[in-house]
C-alpha cells in the first residue's frame, strides 16, 4: 500500500476548485486523486444555463484520468469551497467505483474510508457480464 500525502492531496484540490465555473449554485467543487502509477488528476465542476447539463468535478477528474494514460484511482479528495471534505453525489460515487474499485479511498470528514463503505453493494461491471457476453 503507497503511502497517501492526503494534505498535498487536498491542496490539489483546493487548487482545481478554483478553477470550478459555477456561476448558478455558486458551490464551487474541487477533486484531486491518485492514480496506481502515481499520477495526480484533478477536476472541477462545470455548470450550464440549462441547469441538469451541469459536470460534476468528478466528471472532469475521470476524464483526465483516461486521457492522460488511464489506470485505477488509489485515493480521492473531494472539497467545497472551503477546502472542507465533500462527499460526492450518487452518481460521482459510481464513477470513482468504476475507475477505482472497492479498495480506493476518500477522504471524508472522518478520515480515509474505503469505496466499499461510500457505495455499499455496488453494481459494476460483475453485475451485467454473465448477460452481456450472450
Ligand atoms: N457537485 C460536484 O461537482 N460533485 C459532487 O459530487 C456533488 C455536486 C457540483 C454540481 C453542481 O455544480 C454543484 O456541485 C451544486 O450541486
Amino acid at each position: 500500500m503507497v503511502d497517501i500525502d492526503w494534505d498535498w492531496l487536498q491542496e490539489r484540490a483546493v487548487e482545481a476548485m478554483r478553477h470550478a465555473y459555477a456561476p448558478y449554485s455558486k458551490f464551487r467543487v474541487g477533486v484531486a486523486a491518485l492514480v496506481d502509477d502515481g499520477r495526480t488528476v484533478t477536476g472541477c465542476n462545470v455548470e450550464n444555463a440549462a441547469y441538469g447539463v451541469a459536470l460534476c468535478a468528478e466528471c472532469g477528474l475521470v476524464s483526465q484520468l483516461h486521457l492522460t494514460g488511464g489506470g485505477t484511482l488509489v485515493a480521492v479528495s473531494c472539497v467545497d469551497a472551503e477546502g472542507s471534505s465533500l462527499m460526492p453525489c450518487g452518481r460521482c460515487r459510481q464513477l470513482l467505483w468504476e475507475n477505482g474499485g472497492p479498495e480506493c479511498l476518500l477522504m471524508t470528514a472522518s478520515g480515509p474510508r474505503p469505496m466499499t463503505e461510500i457505495l455499499p453493494d455496488a453494481f459494476d461491471a460483475g453485475d451485467i457480464a454473465h448477460i452481456v457476453r450472450k
